[in-house]
């Protein structure tokens, strides 16, 4: 008997310019271009494992052991339908000799070797993970790029973990999505200088979900309009340049910025929504004053931090800063108050493992 499985593994990718906010919450269509680094998958990974069998009476999926519901018409749903849809068409439509996955139920296994929900980008690698694996079961030859636009429909951030590196999401302009998806900006190659520090305040389960976080601010925070429309187009050329220059200080302001005016926005909604708390404000200001002293003998920038929608740091800082870093965030925040889970050294930069057909 054949066993028909594959797996796959995808990384994190923390934005510097955040995507917050959908204009169609059914295809997963952003109100705004976002840019990312995917981070290297030996660290922070989900590991996906997805079989079909003519004897499954239905899809089902566990999440770190645990079953979790795949709704009808849900996002879960989608990709899987879309990753059939193309089995259908790419393989057993042009070599009717293949066998018919398509027809067959599939079963999804998947890990994260990270905390879940807590704002560090779950379902980004989630879903990248899970159309991969399911790409390689269907032994699709499909682009990186096909995979994006299938993976943005289960989470959008996850269209950016289908690359490694420096990633933009194109927001696009098509009502059916099809220019909405991750592009690579520079690959990590081009800047390996470049690291980055998760320090993991929490690993709670967030209160509020990105997905819904994100759609109480559409509905009611004017700052948001202001974001869209006057600020992020300009930071995401900024920002582009920046990379391609290896310009940190430029690459720095920018990422702070916009950390910031995401968390504003995220105060603006109503009711408001905090994701961040006191050891995350506290690691902002260490960060600044770090950067301040810096500035003022004439270095640069040394760092720059960003939050997801949680409360747990992440730090961009090229590779000579980091030992330092490390050094007084242990000192400002030792481990037996408890205020650090944990605090990993990254690569910036990513693969997937398993290569994309
Ligand atoms: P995060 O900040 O971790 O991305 P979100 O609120 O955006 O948090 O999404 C968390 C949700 O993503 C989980 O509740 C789950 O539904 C989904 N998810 C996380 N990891 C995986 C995975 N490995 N496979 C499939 N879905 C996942
Ligand atoms: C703050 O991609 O998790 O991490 O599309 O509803 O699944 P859904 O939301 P999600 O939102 C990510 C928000 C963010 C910023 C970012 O990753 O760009
Ligand atoms: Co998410």
């Amino acid at each position: 008997m054949t066993v028909y499985q594959a797996t796959a593994s995808a990384p994190v990718n923390i934005a510097c310019i955040k995507y917050w906010g959908k204009r169609d919450t059914k295809l997963i269509l952003p109100t705004n271009s976002s840019l990312s680094v995917t981070l290297d998958q030996d660290h922070l990974r989900s590991t996906t494992t997805s079989r079909a069998d003519p004897s499954f009476t239905r899809d089902r999926l566990w999440l770190n052991g645990k079953e979790d519901e795949i709704k009808d018409g849900g996002r879960l749903a989608t990709c899987i339908r879309e990753m059939k849809r193309l089995r259908k068409e790419e393989v057993e439509d042009k070599n009717t000799d293949e066998p018919k996955l398509s027809t067959y139920s599939v079963h999804i296994c998947s890990y994260n070797n990270f905390p879940t929900a807590a704002g560090l980008a779950s379902s980004a690698s989630g879903f990248a993970a899970l159309v991969s694996s399911l790409a390689h079961l269907y032994q699709l030859p499909v682009s990186a790029s096909t995979l994006s636009l299938i993976s943005r429909q289960g989470s959008g951030s996850a269209c950016r973990s289908l690359f490694g590196g420096f990633v933009a999401w194109q927001m696009g302009s098509d009502p059916s999505g099809s220019d909405s998806l991750a592009v690579e900006v520079a690959p990590q190659s081009h800047w390996p200088d470049i690291h980055a520090l998760i320090c993991v305040v929490s690993d709670d389960k967030k209160g509020t979900s990105s997905t819904s976080g994100m759609q109480r601010t559409v509905e009611t925070s004017a700052l948001l309009q202001h974001r869209i429309n006057n600020v992020v187009p300009q930071r995401m050329k900024d920002i582009e340049k920046a990379i391609l220059e290896k310009d940190f200080d430029t690459f720095a302001r920018i990422t702070m910025a916009d950390s910031n005016q995401f968390h504003a926005v995220a105060l603006d909604t109503e009711p408001p929504i905090f994701y961040m708390n006191d050891v995350s404000r506290a690691i902002i200001a260490v960060i600044v004053e770090y950067n301040r002293l810096s500035i003022e003998a004439g270095t640069g920038y040394k760092a720059a931090y960003t939050y997801d929608a949680g409360p747990n740091a992440v730090i961009y800082a090229p590779k000579a800063n980091i030992k330092e870093i490390v050094e007084f965030i242990v000192t400002y925040f030792p481990q037996e108050e408890n205020s650090f889970k944990d605090v990993f050294s990254l690569f910036g930069g990513g693969r997937l493992v398993g290569k994309v057909p």
